[in-house]
């Protein structure tokens, strides 16, 4: 299906080539020893140039439950960009290695680069503040799953909506899907940019967007509230950061405001964001959420490298 394609920005992927690997990822769920070998014989390299839990395991865990092959390193220090090894150096190399590149690197545009330079495909898994979009792939699945569809819903995104490339691939992604409405939570230093609020008003079929600084005020309106942490990573001062840590925080108290049915995604990993004691409400599906992803994941591998 997505033979021999990278994936950059989940724009790269049509509708329609995302539900088919939905419908994949739900597949595979259901019967995974089918799939134990579909890949044997194929190699992936992880290449993270930032820290990861989910992304990289989930990845090297897909990779594996198919019967292939990981290599790679989960940190620049320990390969040789830090003897000043251009990136496009270290795709090339690593491209004769593998057969696809799944690629985590600090700066925006990263992704695209190593695409360029590479022959076998690559898989963007974080560039800087920009794109995720095997994280959109993760939370358009785990909605799909829980609620039937996706469309005709209010999605709130609270926190850090400047930085997070989680939200900012989600809002892109959801922005093609018909009735969906979008509201912005997050203090005035953290909006989200305007090239993609721009990117949401030019569809026409779409309910738009509102912003706020209050998670109080339009709780009780949420479909799904997807909360994301301060990006402590992309400050460029410690006091701004902790200023700004704790902006909010969903507590069993406040869930009492919010619809029976609400969904609370994250795209993890969690701070202090929410607390501990509202992991045990049947509403929190940000684990549920986490594991989905290595579903999807091995949908997307095995769709490239068929
Ligand atoms: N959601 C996500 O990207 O998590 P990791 O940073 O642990 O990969």
């Amino acid at each position: 299906m997505l033979k021999n394609r990278s994936l950059i920005e989940p724009l790269d992927l049509s509708q329609d080539e995302m539900n088919d690997l939905f419908t994949m990822a739900e597949k595979i769920e259901a019967a995974p020893m089918e799939w134990h070998d579909r890949q044997r014989g194929k190699l992936l390299a992880t290449l993270f140039f930032e820290p990861s839990t989910r992304t990289r395991l989930s990845f090297e865990a897909a990779m594996q439950r198919l019967g292939g092959s990981c290599l790679g390193f989960a940190e620049s220090g320990s390969s040789s960009a830090v003897k000043g090894e251009c990136l496009a150096d270290t795709i090339r190399i690593v491209a004769g290695y593998a057969d696809i590149i799944v690629m985590r690197n600090p700066k925006e545009g990263a992704a695209l680069v190593a695409s360029r330079y590479s022959e076998v495909p690559v898989i963007n898994a974080g560039d800087g503040g920009h794109h995720h979009p095997t994280q959109t792939l993760t939370d358009l699945l785990t909605i799909k799953r829980l609620r039937g569809k996706i469309g005709d819903m209010t999605v709130g995104f609270c926190g850090d909506l400047r930085f997070g490339r989680t939200v900012h691939s989600l809002v892109e992604a959801l922005a093609r899907y018909s009735g969906i409405r979008m509201i912005f939570i997050s203090p005035q230093e953290l909006t989200v940019p305007d090239y993609l609020k721009s990117r949401i008003s030019r569809d026409t079929e779409n309910p738009g967007y509102i912003e706020t600084d209050s998670l109080d005020k339009v709780l009780d309106q949420l479909d799904i509230l997807y909360m994301t942490r301060v990006q402590k990573e992309r400050f460029f001062n410690e006091e701004d950061y902790i200023r700004l840590k704790d902006s909010y925080i969903l507590t069993p108290e406040k869930m009492k405001m919010a619809k029976n049915d609400m969904m609370i995604l994250h795209p993890l990993p969690r701070v202090n964001e929410i607390s501990l004691e509202v992991d045990s409400d049947p509403r929190a599906m940000y684990f549920k959420q986490a594991r989905l992803g290595m579903f999807v994941r091995m949908a997307l591998l095995s769709s490239i490298l068929e």
